[in-house]
């Protein structure tokens, strides 16, 4: 069986994720695409910190990334690490040495996706970032191929899951602003620095790069009008809540003959209405085309596995590209059909 080593820049949330991910499905994933994938290297910053992590065989520990780029056996490189400047010098020293990237970085692909494709496609590297939008919900690729026959004309949605966790849990169970991102950091959804998060900047990456995506504009961060939900109070919550409403984070991208509008800000949300139902650290994005009509997908926006399968289907798909390009066509696995006894109706 072919062998595909791969390297992760990160071994944090999403990092432990796709490690932990391999481990369960890898079977599975192995069968499907007829190679093996290994993570050779991790890279981390403080040997220390992850020494006493029990980590499957053959990973090795790096805190030095020429480790990576100088091993000839490391075809794909997977950024976890977040951030922009480091992990945009490391992207492209990789595309250089014709390395696929596959990162859930949202702050550098809102910034730098578009010359960082580029430079792929110049060192015919693949370059793949599901996870960058809605954690484990597949709407990045839908958006520039299953529905790219459309004009786009709308994508709303709850993009941010800490602010979603916090605006729930503020309603559902009365909880504190400050006790809600506590358990939104514990539980793995809130960024390094949750400041993007609150302040919604987070969600404008996302809808940034979805609208870039779906409108094929470039438009970026900077086009797009924010307001967070770090002055919504209880008392808020309260009156939306007496009004029959819920409050949402949401980010909103339109396009007509006018030109392009780009906002993120809390809103009111009649109950009832889909996107009111969105609890926890959920995600939910609405899309709608001008002949599909309405689309919407929904699901877990953050959180180690559910952002993890985002990534690792970016590998697997990294891995059908080199294979398709060796047999010239993908090849399907299918198992044998072992029906349950059901009974006559
Ligand atoms: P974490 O902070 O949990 O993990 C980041 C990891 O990268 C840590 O191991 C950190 O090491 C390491 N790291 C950071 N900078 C460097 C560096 N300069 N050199 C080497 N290692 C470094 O982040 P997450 O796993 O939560 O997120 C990773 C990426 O995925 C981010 O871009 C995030 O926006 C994105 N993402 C996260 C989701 C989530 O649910 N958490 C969902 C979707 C996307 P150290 O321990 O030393 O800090
Ligand atoms: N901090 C992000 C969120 C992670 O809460 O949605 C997923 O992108």
């Amino acid at each position: 069986m072919r062998n595909v080593s791969i390297a992760l820049l990160g071994c944090g949330t999403v990092g432990k994720g796709v490690i932990d991910l391999l481990a369960m499905n890898g079977p599975l994933i192995e069968e499907q695409l007829k190679t093996k994938i290994t993570i050779k290297w991790v890279l981390i910053r403080d040997l220390q910190k992850y020494e006493s992590m029990d980590l499957p065989e053959p990973i090795m520990l790096t805190t030095n990334f020429d480790d990576i780029i100088n091993d000839d056996d490391v075809e794909i490189v997977v950024e976890v690490m977040g951030s922009a400047d480091f992990a945009k010098e490391c992207i492209e020293e990789c595309f250089k040495r014709k390395k696929s990237v596959v990162s859930a970085n949202k702050d550098l692909i809102a910034d730098y996706g578009i010359p960082l494709l580029k430079l792929s496609q110049e060192h015919n590297a693949d370059f793949q970032f599901e996870a960058s939008v809605a954690g484990g919900i597949p709407i990045v690729r839908p958006m520039y191929s299953s529905l790219n026959s459309n004009i786009i004309e709308e994508i709303i949605g709850i993009m941010n899951g800490t602010t979603n966790y916090i605006l729930s849990n503020m309603t559902e169970k009365g909880m504190s602003y400050e006790d809600a991102l506590e358990e939104a950091k514990e539980k793995g959804y809130a960024e390094a620095d949750p400041t993007n998060d609150v302040s919604g900047y987070d969600a404008a990456r996302k809808i940034a790069i979805l609208a870039t995506l779906g409108f094929h504009s470039a438009v970026t961060f900077n086009d797009v009008t924010v307001e967070g939900i770090e002055n919504i109070t209880q008392e808020d919550i309260r009156h939306a809540t007496e009004m029959g409403y819920v409050i949402k984070l949401l980010a909103i991208a339109r396009q007509d003959d006018d030109g392009i509008s780009l906002n993120v800000h809390p809103s009111f949300i009649r109950k009832g209405h889909p996107l009111a139902n969105v609890g926890g650290a959920y995600n939910a994005v609405f899309v709608r085309g001008n002949c599909v009509g309405d689309v919407m997908m929904y699901g877990q926006g953050a959180g180690s596995l559910p952002t993890a399968s985002a990534v690792v289907s970016d590998v697997m798909n990294v891995i059908l590209h080199f294979n398709i390009n060796i047999t010239g066509q993908r090849e399907f696995v299918w198992h044998e059909v072992k029906l349950k006894n059901q009974s006559s109706i």
